[in-house]
């Protein structure tokens, strides 16, 4: 789908091509270099068009996509030249011709305003299993770095695409390494499933499928129906397309003493699930350092053209505070050139985007402010974010801005599930 040797420019460096052919022959194994700065002043939206496959309906749209390219690429040049040592690069990727708008993610605007209140049902589904099983420590008695992929309970990333499905991506991935977790089974499972088969009838997050919902109610939906595997219901709406869920519920035997079906075929489920209190930097860390993976909100606009290193956000703009998409906190670290402490962060845009698909976001802890309020922002748009649009009553209400803490929001709405069991 994508040209396989992106990060050369074919016109102007074919001699690379023609110097790893020869080392390739030679035997001498070898690493494309990504394009540098100074490349990218150069590259051009012809060799852009050509290395990313892209095709455009009309020269009309092809001038209009020339145009956002290189308003991107002054951005890339002019961050990338202006960055402290310390601080992530910019780089070319797919989405160099792309707006704000069109960044993929997987919590969109709904059609009416919503209701907070709504978020508070969420939150009380699960209450009872609650956070017992995660008794906090201090953060300084906590690893000093954690990545579960080291763990081998981590599956490939993957590409949403041009539909907004974050938030099944972000569940089901983080599904697939807790199951590994306490099963020893590393499953893919299918995000189709999610994203066809659950209705958002309160519109959470969205409208359901491509147009958006919630982990929340993501991992409600599982502990309901079980997950199947990536065979069984493949990934189809990569292009935005809505697919008819072909899955059905089948009478499953007594599970742990509930009376309850399970989608057929269904080989994992979850007993309960938490989210975690809003802004909260101490169980955010304990959650990810001793339960595993967890499921994070964010503000991913400004990610757009992020290639590698710790990215930074004031939290003082409305784009870095709209808290607009779903991924996973899969670890966290000391970036050991810089010494600043990160996030590691498991995105949906494909293992050609940031760093391997993932991005190391700056990480805080707010004891060590002055203020501690200092990395926090506010999301005055929460009706891109994990709220919804219809109260319990079936009334629409207007949502007040809301408050979110760590870079990009982070701190915000974790959830995570409780319970994973194999279904048999
Ligand atoms: C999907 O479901 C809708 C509503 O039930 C139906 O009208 C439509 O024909 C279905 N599409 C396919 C491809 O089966
Ligand atoms: C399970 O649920 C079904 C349908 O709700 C009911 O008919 C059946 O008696 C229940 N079985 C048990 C063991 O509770
Ligand atoms: C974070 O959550 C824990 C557990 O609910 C609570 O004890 C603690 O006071 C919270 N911290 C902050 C800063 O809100």
């Amino acid at each position: 789908m994508r040209s396989a040797n992106i990060n050369i420019r074919h016109s102007e460096l074919s001699w690379r091509v023609l110097l790893l052919a020869t080392l390739a022959f030679l035997g001498i194994a070898t690493a494309i270099r990504p394009l540098t700065t100074s490349d990218v002043e150069v590259y051009s939206f012809e060799s852009f068009v050509e290395d990313f496959s892209k095709t455009y309906a009309s020269p009309d749209e092809y001038e209009h996509r020339r145009g956002i390219f290189c308003r991107n690429r002054d951005i890339v040049l002019t961050h990338n030249r202006q960055r402290q040592q310390h601080q992530h690069q910019l780089g070319v990727n797919e989405f160099m011709d792309a707006t704000d708008d069109e960044i993929p993610k997987g919590y969109e605007k709904a059609s009416n305003t919503r209701a907070t209140q709504a978020i508070a049902t969420q939150r009380r589904l699960n209450d009872e299993q609650g956070l017992e099983s995660l008794v906090l420590s201090p953060v300084a008695e906590l690893p000093n770095s954690v990545d579960w992929r080291q763990k081998g309970v981590v599956t490939p990333v993957k590409s949403q695409g041009g539909c907004g499905s974050c938030w099944a991506f972000a569940t089901t991935a983080m599904l697939e390494s807790h199951v590994a977790i306490h099963a020893g089974v590393l499953f893919e499972l299918s995000t189709q499933e999610l994203v066809s088969c659950m209705v958002n009838p309160l519109q959470c997050g969205g409208n359901g499928g491509c147009t958006g919902a919630t982990a929340e109610l993501a991992l409600e939906f599982v502990r309901q129906h079980g997950m199947v595997q990536e065979w069984e219901f493949g990934y189809q709406s990569y292009h935005g397309a809505a697919v008819n869920c072909t899955l059905q519920d089948v009478e499953s035997a007594l599970l742990r003493g509930a009376n309850k079906t399970h989608y057929k075929g269904a080989v994992a489920s979850i007993q309960g699930w938490v989210a975690l209190p809003t802004n909260n930097y101490t169980t955010l860390m304990n959650a990810v350092a001793k339960v595993g993976p967890v499921a994070v909100s964010v503000a991913a606009t400004p990610w757009a053209l992020y290639k590698e290193g710790v990215f930074e956000s004031s939290m003082k703009s409305e784009k870095e505070t709209n808290v607009n998409h779903l991924v996973v906190l899969d670890g966290y670290g000391t970036d050991e050139e810089t010494g600043v402490d990160y996030w590691l962060v498991r995105n949906s845009w494909g293992p050609m985007w940031g760093e391997d698909g993932y991005i190391r976001l700056k990480r805080v802890d707010p004891v060590s402010l002055t203020d501690p309020e200092m990395d926090c922002g506010m999301d005055v748009t929460p009706s891109d974010g994990v709220a919804c649009t219809i109260d319990d009553k079936g009334n629409s209400v207007i949502p007040p801005a809301v408050k979110v803490c760590g870079t990009s929001g982070i701190l915000f709405d974790s959830s995570l599930p409780l319970g994973p069991y194999l279904v048999k």
